[in-house]
């Protein structure tokens, strides 16, 4: 038995938050490493959909333990009403089964203002992000000037540091012709917020530590996708943060060997938000196709995903700068009724074939795809939830983007449905 460490494999949104809930069951504990309320998560169970973004998706099961880790940046204000709303939805959260880590940065209004007013000054040249303020905090973090959930503890010391932390950046907002903020604005609203998250606020490491010295098993889940990695991505169209297993062992607090199997969740096809190289964009028809049948539009800001076809070349890379061990294969059902269906092998760049996808940005918005084509099929996989339920072609399909990306598949999706799930090799048996 192991533990498991859940990441995406391309740019997000590749259905780690159905995944991360239907492997909830044999996880004793599920724990999210990085990112923010950038991340939008949807499980669909028994057709009733949730949405997640900064709680783990083991918070839908009674009876497991669910942790926000150190690494991740949360925005008060979003949080509240996010466990509210499953609340709402008859999802219990206490702190009998919700710990957040003391040291996790808080995401405050400024940092918001100031991704917003980025973006608006980067004009055609923006990175798309979520307007969330996901970067701006993480920044203050490394800079060391950031808000912690436990300076909650402690308004007076919070209101320092909320001076010391607003000098620096009202003095960009002005120059930006933006509106400056007063500290009365950060700490009036934490004050009021404090005691709902006061009582959620933990030591994540020791609480992982016992789980681990139990023999429990742990369950990571990841945010975002290895080619948003904020050093592996497509630097800087990316997030903030590390979107690697390694993340998770360093933003929960847990040793390198306690982080287990890496599955990669892996779309069937490729989908991107936000703006920045792909490849195997379809500008097309079948783009349309894949984007409706799909329902590809964001959780967290309703974009519509730009589409395009499976990238073997990026999937391996992403395989092998993650220690993938196998793969996670989603939304295979969208692939129905395609007469043929083209996979990337390899890129070329100013004419030469290479097999790898460059780390300069300026190559990577320049390769071209080399595709290869496979015959589609026209049945139905919708639903299914065995190999025998797969049409043959499907199969090869399948078969064919191992070879191509080296990494196994241990299961297949093939709906937003929790139980609509392939089981092929089980990630916590190693
Ligand atoms: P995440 O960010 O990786 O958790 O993925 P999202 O939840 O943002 O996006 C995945 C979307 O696809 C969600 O709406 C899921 O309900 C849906 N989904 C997940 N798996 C499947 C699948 O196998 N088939 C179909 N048709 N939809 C799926
Ligand atoms: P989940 O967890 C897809 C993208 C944004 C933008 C870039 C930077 O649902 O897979 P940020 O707000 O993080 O500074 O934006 O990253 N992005 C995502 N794209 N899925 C996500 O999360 C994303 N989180 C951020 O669209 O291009
Ligand atoms: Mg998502």
């Amino acid at each position: 038995m192991t533990n498991v460490a859940v990441i995406g494999s391309q740019w997000g949104d590749e259905g780690k938050g159905k995944i991360v809930d239907w492997l909830s069951e044999k996880a004793d504990i599920v724990v999210r490493f990085q990112g923010g309320h950038n991340a939008g998560h949807t499980l669909v169970i028994d057709g009733t959909k949730y949405k997640l973004s900064l709680l783990p998706s083991g918070i839908i099961r009674a009876g497991k333990m669910s942790v926000i880790g150190h690494g991740v940046v949360i925005d008060p204000a979003a949080l509240i009403n996010e466990i509210s709303t499953r609340k709402g939805q008859g999802v219990a959260i206490s702190p009998d089964n919700l710990m957040i880590s003391y040291s996790a940065p808080i995401i405050l209004p400024v940092h918001q203002r100031v991704d917003v007013a980025r973006e608006a000054q980067r004009g055609a040249g923006k990175i798309g992000t979520t307007g969330r303020g996901i970067g701006p905090a993480y920044e203050d973090k490394v800079a060391r000037r950031g808000l912690r959930m436990g300076d909650l503890l402690d308004m007076d010391a919070l209101a320092e540091k909320t001076a010391a932390l607003l000098a620096h950046h009202n003095i960009w907002l002005k120059a930006a012709g933006e509106d400056e903020l007063t500290v009365e604005e950060i700490t009036a609203p934490l004050q009021e917020m404090r005691d709902q998250l006061i009582p959620y606020l933990g030591e994540v490491w020791a609480l992982l530590d016992d789980y681990r010295r139990d023999g429990r098993r742990i369950l990571f889940e990841g945010a975002q996708g290895v080619m948003l990695d904020i050093d592996h991505g497509t630097y800087p169209f990316v997030t903030s943060s590390n979107t690697l297993p390694g993340q998770a062992a360093a933003g929960a607090g847990i040793g390198p060997g306690s982080v287990g199997y890496v599955l990669g969740i892996t779309k069937a096809y490729t989908t991107r938000v936000g703006s920045g190289p792909f490849p195997t964009e379809d500008f097309g028809e079948d783009g349309v196709t894949l984007g409706e049948r799909g329902h590809e539009f964001g959780t967290v800001t309703g974009r519509k995903r730009r589409c395009g076809w499976f990238d073997a070349v990026m999937v391996r890379q992403a395989g092998k700068i993650a220690g993938i061990h196998g793969m996670a294969l989603t939304k295979l059902d969208v692939l129905d009724g395609f007469d043929v269906l083209k996979i990337c092998t390899g890129y070329t760049l100013d004419g030469k074939v290479i097999d790898r996808f460059p780390a300069s940005s300026a190559e990577q918005a320049r390769v071209e795809p080399v595709y290869e084509e496979i015959e589609g099929w026209s049945q139905s996989t919708m639903g299914a939830r065995s190999w025998a339920d797969l049409p043959s072609q499907a199969v090869k399909y399948i078969k064919r983007l191992e070879e191509l990306t080296g990494i196994p598949v241990a299961t297949v999706s093939t709906s937003p449905e929790r139980e609509d799930t392939i089981l092929v090799r089980d990630p916590f048996e190693g």
